[in-house]
């Protein structure tokens, strides 16, 4: 599964990316700390380089989870993740992202995000993908805002994150309100011109 828009190129994780993953970990660790969910019990999670790339294949195959790592112009930039899918009667998933501070502010997570949201109703088949974020995280809000999710309000002590249960906004989108395509609109609200 591999997905692009101009410079924007999204594909899963492989074996291969250790040292590059590694660095890119290592050159964001401060920048991505306080975002970062934390487990509840206080356990530090100690899973290889090549047990993660397993563990996301396991999701995929399982149908759990999709994650995606985000190249720009080449080079492995950060990660977009779907997450807790949920199939039944409700069709819905949850999606995290986060990229390295030296390429923020360029619209590489709107993009990969709007081409991830695309690919959950037309290839996964779901009906509604939410995205939960900090109140304090502005620059996460601007991503669904420029995305037009729709806000659907506060849920309380959501998710364990730097040590302590944090509020989350909650924004969602369902089949019905990003049809034909959210990349396609989110690419023509800015001139229709794909990232360079
Ligand atoms: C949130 C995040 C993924 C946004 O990705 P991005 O590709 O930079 O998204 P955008 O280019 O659309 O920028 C979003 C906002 O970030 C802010 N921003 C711009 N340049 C920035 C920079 N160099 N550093 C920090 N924030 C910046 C701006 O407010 C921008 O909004 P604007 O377009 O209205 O100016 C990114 O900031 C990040 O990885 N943060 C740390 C991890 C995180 O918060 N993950 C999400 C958890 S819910």
């Amino acid at each position: 599964m591999e997905l692009r828009s101009g410079a924007v190129r999204l594909r899963p994780l492989r074996r291969r990316d250790q040292d590059a993953w590694q660095r890119l970990r290592r050159r964001n660790a401060r920048w991505l700390l306080r975002w970062e969910a934390t487990s509840p019990d206080g356990t530090v999670p100690r899973a290889t380089f090549t047990g993660y790339v397993r563990q996301l294949n396991r999701a995929a195959r399982e149908d759990t989870g999709y994650a995606f790592v985000v190249e720009y112009r080449g080079e492995l930039v950060g990660q977009v993740s779907v997450a807790g899918v949920n199939r039944g009667s409700l069709q819905s998933a949850s999606i995290g992202y986060w990229i390295s501070e030296h390429v923020a502010g360029r619209g590489i997570i709107p993009t990969a995000v709007a081409m991830v949201v695309d690919y959950c109703f037309t290839d996964l088949g779901l009906h509604r993908v939410e995205i939960n974020i900090r109140p304090e995280n502005a620059a996460s809000l601007r991503v669904v805002e420029k995305l037009g999710f729709r806000d659907e309000g506060l849920r309380r002590a959501y998710l364990h994150i730097q040590g302590q249960w944090a509020d989350h906004r909650s924004f969602a989108l369902t089949v019905e309100e990003a049809a034909p395509s959210l990349l396609e609109r989110w690419l023509a609200s800015r001139g229709s011109a794909p990232l360079t």
